[in-house]
């Protein structure tokens, strides 16, 4: 099990954002996360990778405790945020720290870049945050991808993207192997369909669907 959530509580400012979330996620899994702005979506994701202490309940990634164990539970999940980080590091200085950290060579990046027609060598001595907003979402699903992770998690990540980006995105998500895990938070649930397997509901910090489809 990659995942295993148990009754997981948060509140923030006094209201409750995560309503004894039980889930689990296992290797596999192609998950397709939904509800309106503010049901705890992204909340639930930043709990799964150690940014937020719950209040209560047990929240565990491979075995690991997300906040105690971070750097354990990032090595095996690759997250795609919602706005990217405003990064100073010119493409080429950030791909070759995401190599050395995470033990992959830069050229995969390049390569699966280069499949959403982003060309690095292009653009290899810009800083990240002045690329468009296109572009960099671009250079991060790449960067996942190469990663080779158990578990991707997208948050909303084609909202920056423009029709043929979407396109193109969509068929590099067909082409992950099944043994690993994805969970996309989406509005688009009819655009993502075909590459999910699941499909969880949540509303007012509570998960109140879960299917498999
Ligand atoms: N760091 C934070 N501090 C205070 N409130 C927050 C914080 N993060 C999220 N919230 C609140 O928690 C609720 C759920 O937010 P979020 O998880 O971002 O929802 P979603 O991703 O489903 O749109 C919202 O009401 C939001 O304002
Ligand atoms: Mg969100």
């Amino acid at each position: 099990m990659l995942v295993d959530a148990q009754h997981i509580n948060k509140t923030f400012l006094g209201s409750k954002v995560l309503d004894a979330v039980t889930l689990q996620i296992d290797s596999g899994d192609r998950i397709a996360l939904m509800g309106s702005n503010g049901a705890g979506k992204t909340t639930l994701v930043r709990a799964l990778l150690g940014f937020y202490h719950i209040d209560s309940g047990d929240l565990s990634v491979l075995g690991h405790d997300p906040v105690k164990e971070r750097v354990e539970v990032l090595k095996h999940i690759s997250f795609i945020p919602q706005l990217p980080p405003p990064v100073r590091l010119s493409i080429e200085e950030l791909i070759n720290f995401i190599g050395k950290t995470s033990d992959l060579d830069p050229r995969q990046i390049i390569k699966e870049a280069a499949k959403m027609d982003l060309d690095i060598a292009e653009h290899k001595s810009k800083p990240f945050y002045k690329l468009s907003g296109g572009m960099k979402q671009k250079l991060l699903i790449a960067i996942a991808l190469s990663r080779q992770s158990d578990l991707l998690i997208f948050d909303e990540p084609t909202a920056n993207l423009d029709p043929k980006g979407r396109e193109q995105f969509y068929q590099l998500l067909s082409l992950i192997p099944e043994e690993r895990s994805t969970l996309f938070i989406t509005h688009r649930l009819d655009e993502i369909k075909a590459l999910t397997n699941r499909m969880i509901y949540m509303d007012l910090g509570k998960v109140v669907e879960d299917e498999k489809i």
